[in-house]
């Protein structure tokens, strides 16, 4: 098989990249532009095997993209590059429209260009997340994928916006196109900005743990490499035009995820600091993958407190990687706009 994967230089691509080179792909074309996120280092042992190949364009470039599917003429197309911060998204929601929707109309329009050309479009599978439902309380049941989306931040109604467009190319245009939504993920290699790694990375180094609001908020959390089988049994059996939800079976309150995170770092509780709630907080998310489970096999194999326990090991010992990214431009960049919603105080 032939593939070319988006976004393969961020958190959950680049584990993707790693599990497809396993599985024996004949080759393997990663396409992503190395936003803050993308980080080349990601994938620095990759580029050592002759299957793989980096090329660094924007997906939102029509041009760039049609050029490079007419040259490698993949069999299938991943897509997981995205803006993918929530906080972020409260500033800088253009750049989110560019690439989580934009971006994806270029990728499917340059699929049917292929099959205008070859008489055969590829197989696309396009990374959404649980997100696009909107938000649960406590006690309420879990997202299906017949939940109604209802994204309340503009991070999840962009991904919407391009879940629902690939959606809409499977039908009308007849694409073999799968669409996964996942809940969030967790483990080596995430940026960190994103509440796991951002609090290992500052308990660390012994700088304060932000916790918005009153910390109880849910999130279902799913081992990065269990996603990514999940991602692989859809890409290779998924039915066109349908919806996968996966899920960690992992239902935990932020505080609780903190608390591990100070146990297993030996690291006092006085380090964590109680900030000013998140605009629009989604309050619970919690998912329902039993369609996943019968159709595609998913199963989440990790434990929480295990993974989450190597999950620290991987940035205790892997310093140089996420040392460089909490530097100056990262303190500035929150100072200045973090400041501005009053956040993070
Ligand atoms: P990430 O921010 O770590 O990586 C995103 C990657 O996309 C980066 O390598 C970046 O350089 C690349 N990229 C961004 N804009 C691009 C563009 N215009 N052209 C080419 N490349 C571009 O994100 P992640 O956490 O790995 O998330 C991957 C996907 O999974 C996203 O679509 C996200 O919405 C989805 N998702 C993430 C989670 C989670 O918990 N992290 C949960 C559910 C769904
Ligand atoms: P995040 O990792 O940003 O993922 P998402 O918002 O996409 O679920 O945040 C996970 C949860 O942690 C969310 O409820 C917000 C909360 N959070 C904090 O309390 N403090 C922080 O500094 C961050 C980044 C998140």
């Amino acid at each position: 098989m032939k593939l070319i994967v988006t976004g393969g230089c961020g958190f959950i691509g680049s584990a993707f990249l790693r599990l497809a080179l396993q599985r024996g792909v004949e080759r393997l074309v990663c396409l992503d532009v190395l936003t803050y996120s993308g980080r080349r280092e990601n994938v620095a042992e990759l580029e050592e095997d002759k299957r793989f190949r980096l090329v660094t364009d924007d997906i939102a470039d029509a041009e760039a993209v049609q050029r490079l599917v007419d040259e490698e003429r993949p069999d299938a197309i991943v897509n997981f590059a995205a803006e993918s911060h929530v906080d972020r998204s409260l500033f800088d929601v253009k750049r989110f429209v560019r690439t989580n929707i934009e971006g994806t109309l270029c990728l499917l329009e340059a699929s049917r260009g292929m099959r205008e050309k070859t008489g055969k479009a590829p197989r696309f599978v396009h990374i959404s997340t649980d997100e696009v439902y909107g938000d649960l309380e406590h006690g309420d049941g879990r997202f299906s994928e017949t939940s109604p989306i209802d994204p309340r931040n503009p991070y999840s109604a962009t991904k919407a916006g391009g879940d629902l467009l690939a959606l809409a190319y499977a039908k009308t245009h007849k694409m073999e196109l799968v669409v996964t939504r996942s809940s969030n993920n967790y483990g080596p290699r995430q940026y960190p900005e994103k509440l796991i790694p951002l609090m290992i990375t500052n308990a660390l180094t012994d700088q304060p743990l932000p916790v918005y609001g009153d910390g109880k908020n849910v999130r279902d959390w799913l081992w990065v490499d269990d996603n990514c089988e999940g991602i692989w049994a859809a890409l290779q059996k998924g039915r066109p035009g349908e919806v996968y939800n996966f899920g960690g079976a992992s239902e935990r309150e932020n505080l609780d995820i903190v608390h591990g995170i100070l146990k297993a770092l030996g690291k006092p509780e006085s380090l964590i600091r109680w900030v000013k709630d998140r605009p629009g907080h989604d309050r619970r998310y919690a998912i329902d993958f039993t369609k996943a489970k019968t159709e595609l096999g998913f199963q989440p194999r990790a434990n929480l407190e295990q993974a989450l326990v190597e999950t620290v090991e991987w940035y205790r010992r892997n310093e140089a990687w996420w040392r460089p990214l909490k530097g100056a431009s990262f303190q500035a960049y929150y100072a200045e706009h973090y400041g501005k919603l009053g956040l993070k105080q």
